[in-house]
């Protein structure tokens, strides 16, 4: 079977309306049980490999002390239309073509990206940002676990998106190492692809 994990999803590349990833799993880890969602279609699901490779990342941050979940893992392409809805409506058309993708472009519907949130304190905090010791931690050690920040920081050209302190897409360790090392997004790593294969 040929494997999805380095797959390439962007306003450029979409996934098809119909396309729901196979080993979804349920995880107790995420946002249903923090939003208290009702919709069945933001059922708390991400791939099984990414949950466990999640769950490796997230014991890991405890040891430190940094308290790491899922805010949101799998979100269908409906799902996906009612977050682009929702921030329409509450942040206007601009902020929302920023920071969320439009139905079919969005990795959440690979079930391979996770939006991460904290507890500091025992309390919930999906607003991280660059100062907080976890995302610092994430940075430097989610590609041992075969994650990378996806849009990052002075990348927004290329990504389509501004900065997402919290959003992580889980590529396998090689790759992130890979990413993570010669400090390159996804889009890059294709393009570089390309460019040798014509050489
Ligand atoms: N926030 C990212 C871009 C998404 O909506 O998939
Ligand atoms: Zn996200």
């Amino acid at each position: 079977m040929v494997s999805i994990i380095d797959i390439l999803v962007n306003k450029q590349n979409l996934l098809d309306k119909n396309y729901v990833p196979d080993n979804l799993i349920f995880s107790d880890n995420n946002e249903n049980n923090f939003h208290k969602y009702v919709d069945p279609n933001s059922k708390p699901c991400i791939k099984k490999e990414v949950f466990y490779a999640f769950q490796k990342l997230q014991a890991s941050a405890a040891s430190e002390g940094l308290y790491i979940i899922i805010d949101s893992g799998y979100r269908s392409y409906e799902y996906q239309q009612k977050v682009w809805d929702y921030n329409v409506e509450k942040h206007g058309i601009e902020h929302t073509q920023q920071f969320v993708a439009p139905p079919g472009a969005s990795e959440h519907q690979t079930g391979l990206a996770v939006d991460i949130a904290v507890f500091i304190n025992n309390k919930y905090d999906d607003n991280i940002n660059e100062d907080y010791n976890e995302y610092k931690w994430m940075i430097n050690n989610a590609h041992k676990y075969g994650f990378i920040l996806r849009y990052p920081k002075g990348k927004e050209s290329l990504t389509g998106y501004n900065f997402e302190p919290w959003h992580f897409r889980y590529v396998g360790y090689d790759l992130a190492t890979k990413l993570h090392d010669e400090d390159i997004t996804l889009e890059e790593y294709y393009q570089n692809k390309k460019l040798s294969l014509l050489k």
